[in-house]
C-alpha cells in the first residue's frame, strides 16, 4: 500500500522529467546536450557584420565605443575632420541605407562559397536592431535607414534558394543602453536590462526567424545569472521550435566562454594547432582588422586565399568549425575583394571538399616531419585525407602518418586519379610520385588532397 502511493506520486514526476523539461536550466544539464549532427559535419559558414558601423565604416566596428569611451585619438580625429561637431553616432542611422541589399544576391555569393551556414548579426553592441524589434523604438531599421526588416529578408532569400541553414548573431550587453549601465552600477544585483530587453528580443528572434545557430555575444562582464542564460537555454532546448536542430556557442556571460553552453569559440580567430575533443569553430575575418566594413582598408589587410584555404584546412584537421566574416557596406554591397574570396573557398571545395564536409579528425592532425600536411578521415569509408598546403617541388611527398599495405593501398590526388606509391619503411610512411601536371590541368590552385584508402 505504501509503495503505491510513492509510486503514484513519483509517477508524474517521472512523466514530467522524460517529458517536456528535458533539460534543466543549470550548466550541468544544458552542457549535457548533444551537438546536433549538421553543426559537425558542415564544418563552414559565412559570418556577416552589418549594422550602423557599416556607416562610418572607418576603423572597426567598435567605432562609437572607441570614439566615445575610450576616445582613441584617429577616431577622434576622424569625426573632427569629417563631421559637424554637434554629430551623435544616432546621427550616422539615417545614412545606413541599404539601397542595393539584394538578399538574392548575397545568398547567390554565399552559396558559391561552398558553406553550408551563415550568421548574421541581428545586433551589434551598438543596440540597432536589424528587424522591427518590439523593444526597440527607433533604433532598428524598420524605423531609421533602410526601413526594411533586413533578418527577415536574408532568412526568406536564403530558405527560397538555398540549402544554407540561418544563424543569427545577438549581443546581449549594448555599450550605452540605460538600463544596462544601471544595472552595472548596481553590480548587477537589478536585472532590469535582460528582462526588459535582452530575453525578449532572444526569444523573439527564435519565435519569428527560426535560426538554427543562435551565436550570443557581448556578456558586458556580467555573469550568466544575471543574463538568466540557462533559463533561455533550457528553453530554446525543449520547448522552442528550433529544439532539435538549433546550436549555440558559449558567449553566455562572463566565465563561460570555453567552458558552457554549446560550441566553444573560445577567443576570436581561435586556432589551436591541435585536437580540441568538444566541438569548436574559428571565427575570423577575411579583413584581418576588422569584421565590420573599413573604408580604408588597404589590400594587404585582406587574407589571401591561400592564406584562408590553410585556415579552412588546420580548422578542419583539428575538428574545428571555420566561421569567415565578410563586412557589407552601408549601402548593402558585399564588396568584390570579399565575393572573390567567397568564390575563390569554393571552387577549392568543388574539388576538395570530400576532404572537408561530414569528415571526422584523424588520430594524427598534421604530418608529424613534412611540413604543410593536415590530415582528416571519413571511418564510414575507411579514407584517409592528406591535404598538402604546398605543391613538393621535386614531384614527391612523403607522408609519415598513415600505414599503408602492399596491395590494398590506394592513393587518389582529388580532381586528377590514381597516383603511384612506395613504402617508406616497414613501421609506416609512403613516398608518392605527384604526376608532372601542366599548369592548366592542376585540379585547383591553392592546397591539394590525397585521398588514402587502405591505410590506417
Ligand atoms: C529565467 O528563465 C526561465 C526559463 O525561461 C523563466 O522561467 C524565468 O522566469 C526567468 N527568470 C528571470 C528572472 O527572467
Ligand atoms: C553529409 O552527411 C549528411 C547526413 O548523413 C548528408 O545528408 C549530406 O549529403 C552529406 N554531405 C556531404 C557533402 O557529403
Ligand atoms: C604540426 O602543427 C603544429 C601546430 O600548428 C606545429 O607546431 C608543428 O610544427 C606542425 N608539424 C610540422 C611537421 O609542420
Ligand atoms: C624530395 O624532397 C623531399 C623533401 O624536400 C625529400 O625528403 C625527398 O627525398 C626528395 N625526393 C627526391 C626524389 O629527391
Amino acid at each position: 500500500m505504501e509503495g503505491l502511493t510513492l509510486l503514484s506520486l513519483l509517477l508524474p514526476l517521472l512523466l514530467f522529467d522524460t517529458g517536456d523539461a528535458k533539460y534543466e536550466p543549470n550548466w550541468k544539464s544544458i552542457d549535457s546536450r548533444p551537438s546536433p549532427e549538421w553543426f559537425d559535419q558542415a564544418k563552414f559558414g559565412i559570418f556577416i557584420h552589418w549594422g550602423v558601423f557599416s556607416v562610418p565604416s572607418f576603423g572597426s566596428e567598435w567605432f562609437w565605443y572607441y570614439w566615445q569611451r575610450n576616445k582613441v585619438q584617429v577616431y577622434v580625429d576622424f569625426m573632427k575632420k569629417n563631421y559637424p561637431p554637434d554629430f551623435k553616432y544616432q546621427d550616422f542611422a539615417p545614412y545606413f541605407t541599404a539601397e542595393f541589399f539584394n538578399a538574392k544576391k548575397w545568398t547567390d555569393i554565399f552559396a558559391s562559397s561552398g558553406a553550408k551556414y551563415i550568421v548574421l548579426t541581428t545586433k551589434h553592441h551598438e543596440g540597432f536592431t536589424m528587424w522591427g524589434s518590439k523593444t526597440s523604438w527607433n533604433w532598428n531599421a524598420v524605423d531609421v535607414g533602410p526601413k526594411r526588416d533586413l533578418v527577415d529578408e536574408v532568412a526568406t532569400a536564403l530558405r527560397a534558394n538555398s540549402d544554407l541553414r540561418l544563424g543569427l548573431y545577438h549581443s546581449l550587453f549594448e555599450w550605452f543602453n540605460p538600463l544596462y549601465e544601471q544595472d552595472a552600477a548596481n553590480k548587477f544585483k537589478t536585472n532590469y536590462f535582460p528582462t526588459s530587453k535582452t530575453l525578449p528580443e532572444l526569444y523573439e528572434l527564435i519565435l519569428k526567424y527560426k535560426p538554427e545557430v543562435l551565436w550570443s555575444d557581448g556578456d558586458g562582464d556580467a555573469p550568466d545569472t544575471y543574463w538568466n542564460s540557462t533559463g533561455f537555454l533550457a528553453w530554446l532546448y525543449n520547448d522552442s521550435p528550433v529544439r532539435d536542430t538549433v546550436v549555440t556557442n558559449d558567449r553566455w556571460g562572463y566565465g563561460s566562454i570555453c567552458n558552457h553552453g554549446g560550441y566553444y569559440t573560445c577567443s576570436d580567430r581561435y586556432q589551436p594547432g591541435h585536437l580540441i575533443k568538444h566541438k569548436w569553430e574559428n571565427c575570423m575575418s577575411i579583413d584581418r582588422r576588422s569584421w565590420g566594413y573599413r573604408r580604408e582598408a588597404p589590400l594587404s589587410d585582406y587574407l589571401s586565399i591561400e592564406q584562408l584555404v590553410a585556415t579552412l584546412v588546420e580548422t578542419v584537421s583539428c575538428g574545428g568549425n571555420l566561421l569567415l566574416n565578410v563586412g557589407p557596406t552601408h549601402d548593402g554591397r558585399i564588396a568584390p575583394i570579399y565575393e572573390e574570396r567567397l568564390r575563390q573557398v569554393g571552387q577549392w571545395l568543388k574539388v576538395n571538399g570530400e576532404a572537408i564536409f561530414n569528415t571526422t579528425a584523424w588520430r594524427a592532425q598534421n604530418d608529424s616531419i613534412t611540413p604543410h600536411i593536415w590530415y582528416t578521415s571519413k571511418p564510414q569509408e575507411k579514407a584517409i585525407f592528406a591535404m598538402m598546403l604546398e605543391w613538393p617541388s621535386n614531384g614527391t611527398v612523403i607522408l609519415h602518418e598513415p600505414v599503408v599495405t602492399q596491395g590494398q593501398t590506394q592513393v587518389v590526388l582529388l580532381g586528377v586519379g590514381t597516383l603511384p606509391w612506395q613504402p617508406l619503411n616497414p613501421s609506416g610512411g609512403l613516398t608518392v610520385l605527384l604526376p608532372p601536371l601542366p599548369f592548366s590541368q592542376m585540379p585547383c590552385q591553392w592546397a591539394w588532397t590525397l585521398k588514402l584508402t587502405g591505410a590506417a
